[in-house]
């Protein structure tokens, strides 16, 4: 769980350096597996900058999650060539299928759908990243496959 003492640790470690501020968000990340809302005020307090700042970085990359994910995290581009290939009917199904939209954990903990821009997969639109492991040219069949996976 998370603790303000680790986060004062991890802040510390880092602050001498330059743009200390993502690298300690990483490492809380990596750390607890979020960036809870906690963590703002006492990374503020280190790095002498306003929590209003520190909230602002977190909020503008969508790497850094306020509450852990689930047991699986399910990541579909939603960039434009993967759109364009269909993957805006995949997103609408996914979400469906799930009950959740992009950006949310399932109550019952096992799965969080995460909306990225580009995997790099662009020439086996559309695309998405199950638990690490890239997949491409998603379609129904594929989607399926990925559903039954993340139910567990
Ligand atoms: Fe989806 Fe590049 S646009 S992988």
């Amino acid at each position: 769980p998370w603790t303000a003492d680790r986060t004062v640790e991890i802040a510390r470690a880092h602050a001498g350096r330059e743009g200390p501020l993502l690298p300690i968000l990483h490492e809380i990340q990596e750390t607890f597996g979020h960036v809870p809302e906690a963590a703002v005020p006492v990374i503020a307090e280190v790095l002498n900058l306003s929590r209003a700042e520190v909230h602002g970085v977190v909020s503008f990359y969508h790497d850094f999650r306020a509450a852990p994910a689930g047991r699986h995290v399910v990541k579909l581009c939603r960039a434009e060539a993967c759109q364009a290939a269909g993957g805006h009917r995949m997103s609408a199904r996914l979400q469906d299928a799930l009950g959740i939209g992009f950006g949310e954990t399932k109550a019952d903990g096992t799965v969080t759908l995460d909306a990225v821009y580009c995997l790099g997969l662009c020439a086996c639109a559309p695309a998405a990243m199950v638990d690490g492991r890239l997949r491409g040219r998603l379609d129904d069949t594929a989607l399926d496959d990925i559903l039954a996976e993340v139910r567990q």
